[in-house]
């Protein structure tokens, strides 16, 4: 099983830090946690119950990481991971949507992971099965079985030569599946039919809140329908690949597995935690956050919820909480909720320095994005060091004169530098654009200098 990765908190560490420039405090403790969660997996089982994970609150300024950090954790976790924004159970109207969908959510995240995962296993015999139905479609069995019992009472010479020819034939058309000669071919073939339109007719809103899925109920009670389409080979050896192996897997066993991951290696990362944070038991929508972080206490601390595969225990899912904290504090926080949110970590505001490391180090670096772009367009772009420092420079001054939005100010900053490369290069025939500090300046510096326009534009 490997729905618990082995890296340790260095290796979680420098594999962050291929995305994620800086905020080494943050990464080490998103690392300890994780390799916790692998820890807690070999201690004997009276004491593994025991052992709750700590959770987290990252705090920090906007646009410095934590997002990124958390979401790249959860690529490497291969964990059931969902990202919510805790604001969104205090929005006015949003009919519903309880706190408890979101370890709804992570079910059926994980038991459509664990599906794909399972898929994959029996992907080479739900293939093989799915060349033999090819075959079958193409050359429907051997009429022989029939002519037999007619044919009882003659010799049966005829029938063994047609059932030679039955066999030559079949092994020709054999040996041109396996060849690819027979991709383009027509095929008719039974499929499923579509029955969603229906179901969201019948099915009212928020029932999924239940947990019960109305599909599943009122799919079993109707007679599948199916319907005779034709498509080519190629087409049809995927549609059957997909059903072979539908067959082949058995989805309780996938239940059950998914539901097991959720409970020991879950992680919800909760976005904007700041913001139901309310000072005080004033009026209005302080009410209804105190009232969230209510809502919120059991499930960080530990219930059960109902899900439409079953009770899903919530005990060990993991929190990485997240916010700004500019107005409210951790402290202003139900005590019982701080009380679950034992690790705080500060992310720093990014610097010039920062924003040039941003710029061209990680894999997904916005210099890079821009290239291959241009690439494209068969032009070669480059960019001088000088100009990446100016860039960075530019962006942390707009920064501090105007908002602090950190790494996003990145975006705002190039695509100015850039619009009107991406805009004519189509047109012109440029093979080559080398972008150096005077480029930056002249293009950026009057943007920067009117405070009016920088905020309008960068
Ligand atoms: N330290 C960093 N290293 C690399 N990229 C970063 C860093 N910080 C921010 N970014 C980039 O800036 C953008 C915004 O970052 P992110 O979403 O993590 O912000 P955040 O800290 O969650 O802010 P908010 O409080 O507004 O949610 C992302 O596209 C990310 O790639
Ligand atoms: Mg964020």
């Amino acid at each position: 099983m490997s729905d618990i990765i082995e890296f340790t908190p260095k290796q979680i560490v420098e594999e962050l830090d291929k995305y994620v420039i800086g905020q080494d405090k943050a990464k080490r403790s998103v690392a300890i946690a994780l390799r916790n969660r692998w820890r807690r997996k070999q201690v004997p089982d009276a004491l593994r119950e025991e052992i709750y994970p700590n959770n987290i609150i990252l705090i920090g300024p906007t646009g410095v990481g934590k997002t990124e950090i958390a979401r790249r954790l959860s690529r490497l976790a291969n964990a059931p991971f969902v990202k919510i924004e805790a604001t969104k159970f205090t929005e006015v109207g949003y009919v519903g949507r309880d706190v408890e969908s979101m370890i709804r959510d992570l079910c059926d995240l994980s038991v459509s992971m664990v599906r794909s995962e399972k898929t994959k296993e029996v992907e080479a015999l739900a293939t093989k099965h799915a060349e033999e139905r090819l075959l079958e479609l193409l050359l429907p069995p051997s009429p022989n079985k029939r002519r037999k019992v007619m044919l009882e009472e003659d010799d049966d010479s005829g029938a063994d030569d047609a059932e030679d020819r039955y066999k030559r034939t079949r092994d020709k058309l054999k040996k041109q599946l396996e060849n690819g000669e027979l991709e383009e071919r027509q095929v008719e073939l039974d499929v499923q039919a579509e029955q969603s339109s229906l179901m969201q007719i019948i099915s009212p809103m928020g029932v999924e809140e239940m947990g019960v899925n109305v599909q599943d109920l009122l799919g079993g009670m109707m007679p599948k329908k199916t319907k005779l389409r034709k498509m080519t080979v190629s087409e049809a050896r995927n549609y059957l690949i997909q059903e072979e192996a539908q067959k082949l897997i058995d989805m309780e066993q996938v239940v059950q597995e998914a539901i097991e991951r959720v409970e020991n290696s879950g992680i919800i990362f909760l976005d904007e935690i700041d913001k139901i944070a309310g000072e005080g038991e004033k009026s209005g929508p302080d009410v209804s956050r105190q009232g969230v972080q209510r809502d919120l206490l059991p499930v960080v601390e530990g219930t059960s919820v109902f899900t439409k595969y079953g009770m899903v225990k919530t005990d060990h899912v993991l929190f990485i909480a997240s916010g700004a904290f500019h107005v409210a504090k951790p402290s202003d926080l139900i005590p019982e909720l701080q009380g679950r949110f034992p690790i705080r970590v500060e992310l720093h505001s990014l610097t010039a320095e920062d924003f040039f490391r941003i710029l061209t180090e990680p894999k997904n670096a916005l210099t890079k994005q821009y290239i291959a772009l241009f690439e494209t367009e068969n032009v070669k772009l480059d960019f001088t060091e000088e100009a990446v420092q100016e860039v960075a420079n530019i962006a942390n001054s707009v920064n501090e004169r105007t908002e602090n939005i950190g790494a996003r100010r990145l975006h705002t900053v190039l695509t100015a530098l850039l619009e009107d490369y991406l805009f004519e290069v189509p047109d012109t025939k440029l093979k080559k654009i080398s972008i150096t500090r005077k480029i930056v300046q002249e293009r950026l510096s009057n943007i920067v200098k009117d405070e009016d326009l920088s905020r309008y534009i960068l």
